[in-house]
């Protein structure tokens, strides 16, 4: 029987696989904030797998602090917490949720782009306040989305997803990835791969897919906001530190683009105070694969993961380490 540490609570009968099986452990943080490494050294105290969440940072000082750990289990695609070279450095499994999410996450782009485009936010808010006095000719006009240009950077999985919803928008698309995308898939999407400067400078929406990583690290930044079109709109599905979120605010501030739809910051849960300021900004607490069917799904495949590590099976689903 092994001990499993949940970092937080999961979907309801989203573990039901492993509580018959090992034991358990369900940690909730009182005040809901991220851990320090300390705290996470602290609750993975006899554990044989820790299931983490993406606010979780599993580092190196974990991996020593608790060598009996077999496995980190991430209840997310994405894994930018977690030190990988350590983890195989001290034979530490690692596990994530890719595919599940997809949709759940490009819808969640599209919520938002579709929310900055048509000011959802801010009419929602007029109505609410009472304001909604009389039909008004130019108020709160929005962009329209048939036969403009969204450019995706990073044409994985959700990258994909999202162009698929913009062949029904009547959008152009355009993307930018390390590699270039499967012919057959750039077809089916009607998408066209180009550079970098070119997708900031002819886009109307930018939407952010690429995993963050050294290579991403503010890899929208003051000179890429100055090459974008000052009626564009950013989308940010990824992860925060993908943008320079300072120097996004004061390409705000001066009008270098229009707005932003934004799931993700840089210092999560913190959200910058001149984002907060922003009638143009629609902010959203990292909710991207925030639907019922997915977050179960997702607490499945890490069950399967752990079930196969713990069985000894000669291959565990979803491993990257
Ligand atoms: C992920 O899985 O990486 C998402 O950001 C979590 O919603």
């Amino acid at each position: 029987m092994a001990h499993i540490v949940s970092t937080r609570p999961l979907i309801d009968g989203g573990l039901s696989g492993v509580r018959d099986e090992h034991t358990l452990t369900v940690c909730d943080p009182p005040d809901g904030s991220t851990r320090s490494v300390d705290e996470l050294i602290a609750l993975a105290d006899g554990a044989d797998v820790l299931l983490s969440v993406l606010a979780d940072p599993i580092t190196e000082a974990l991996f020593e602090a608790r060598p009996g750990l077999q496995m980190v289990s991430q209840y997310a695609v994405g894994v930018d917490n977690i030190d990988l070279e350590a983890a195989e450095a001290h034979d530490v499994a690692v596990t994530h949720t890719p595919g599940v999410l997809t949709d759940a996450t490009a819808d969640q782009a599209w919520a938002l782009l579709l929310a900055a485009a048509r000011h959802v936010p801010a009419a929602d808010r007029y109505v609410r306040d009472g304001r909604f006095e009389r039909w008004e000719t130019t108020h709160l006009m929005g962009m329209e989305l048939a036969r403009k240009t969204l450019g995706i950077v990073g044409m994985g999985r959700i990258g994909t997803a999202v162009a698929r919803r913009a062949l029904g928008f009547g959008m152009e698309v355009i993307y930018h990835n390390r590699t270039r995308a499967n012919p057959t898939v750039e077809r089916q999407v009607s998408a066209r791969h180009v550079g970098l400067g070119e997708l900031l400078t002819t886009s109307d929406v930018v939407s952010l897919h690429c995993p963050h990583n050294d290579e991403s690290h503010h890899l929208l930044d003051a000179a890429a906001f100055a090459k974008m079109k000052a009626s564009a709109l950013l989308v940010n599905t990824a992860r925060g530190p993908v943008v320079d979120e300072a120097a996004l605010v004061d390409a705000l501030e001066r009008g270098e683009i229009a707005g932003a739809g934004l799931d993700v910051f840089e210092d999560e849960p913190e959200v910058h105070p001149g984002l907060m300021e922003q009638d143009r900004v629609v902010l959203a607490p990292h909710l991207g694969s925030a639907t019922t069917d997915t977050r179960m799904r997702m607490a499945q495949m890490c069950v399967a993961s752990i079930t196969a590590l713990l069985e000894g099976a000669e291959s565990v689903p979803h491993r990257l380490v």
